[in-house]
């Protein structure tokens, strides 16, 4: 096997999770490039590749159990093993989101998305993780998940929008991301949620103020961290979130 490190990077074509990939790839991890779509999979891996980063596709859509473990087949063909797994495909599932009058699909979508697929990645990719010296796994949530922000003062500027959907689907995420830490803990697996803070991305129509950079800082460093780092912490550039 291969010293060079290996990410998997899920929703790797575009926004905060490219940065991701190309700051991994920059420290020289082979980065796989998880993304459902061919053609923006495709264009990412040669963006990549163009700036010198060992990347590799991964066709890999997060609510597909199929396309999962296809996905953790082709890492276990390629590397044997996975050193870090970095979910960070999510969607927002749109506007609409005031408690009272939100279609419940909406909120079917979104969890399956940003919750359960984050569950079926991780389970698919856990026995390439363990063959690892030092697996770390990163979960992409968001300060608006953070319940202490939500009931705090603050207003839309620390907790978002009202979003009945997806704020509380990045809690369920942080609740999810402890379980794994409690089943995990006699393992050498450091599994910690990160937020980007408010990153100008398809996901917001750019609205955001920081860099999709930016925003990838703090997953790199929590994908790479030593043996002695943390593990089910929250955090965010400035340092700890509050759940
Ligand atoms: N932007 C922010 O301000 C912000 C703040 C806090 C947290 N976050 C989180 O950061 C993460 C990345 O978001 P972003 O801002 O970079 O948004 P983005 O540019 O919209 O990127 C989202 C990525 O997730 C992928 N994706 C969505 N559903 C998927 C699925 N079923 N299977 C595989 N990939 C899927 C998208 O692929 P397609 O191109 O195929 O759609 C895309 O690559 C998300 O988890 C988001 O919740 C973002």
């Amino acid at each position: 096997m291969s010293d060079t490190k290996i990410v998997l990077v899920t929703g790797a074509n575009k926004g905060i999770g490219y940065e991701i990939a190309a700051g991994l790839g920059a420290l020289g991890w082979s980065v796989g490039v998880g993304a459902r779509d061919e053609t923006r999979r495709d264009a990412a891996v040669a963006r990549l590749r163009e700036s010198g980063v060992d990347a590799f596709g991964v066709p890999l859509d997060v609510t597909d159990d199929r396309s999962v473990a296809a996905a953790a087949d082709l890492i276990a063909e390629r590397a044997g093993r996975l050193d870090a797994l970095v979910n960070n495909a999510g969607i927002t599932g749109g506007r609409q989101q005031q408690p009272s009058s939100v279609d419940p699909g909406v909120i079917r979508t979104v969890v399956e998305t940003n919750v359960i697929g984050v569950i079926r990645v991780t389970n698919a990719m856990l026995p390439l993780l363990q063959r690892s010296a030092s697996p770390r796994i990163v979960n992409m949530s968001s300060s608006v998940g953070s319940l202490t922000r939500q009931s705090g003062p603050g207003g839309e500027t620390s907790t978002g929008p009202v979003a009945v959907a997806y704020a509380p689907s990045k809690s369920f995420l942080n609740a999810v991301t402890l379980q794994y830490v409690r089943e995990l803990a006699d393992t050498n697996i450091l599994i910690n949620c990160v937020c980007p803070g408010f990153v100008a991305t398809d996901l917001n129509g750019f609205r955001g103020v920081r860099t999709p950079q930016e925003g990838a800082a703090t997953a790199i460093r929590l994908a790479t961290l030593p043996d002695e780092g943390p593990t089910g912490g929250f955090f965010e550039d400035a340092g700890v979130v509050p759940w």
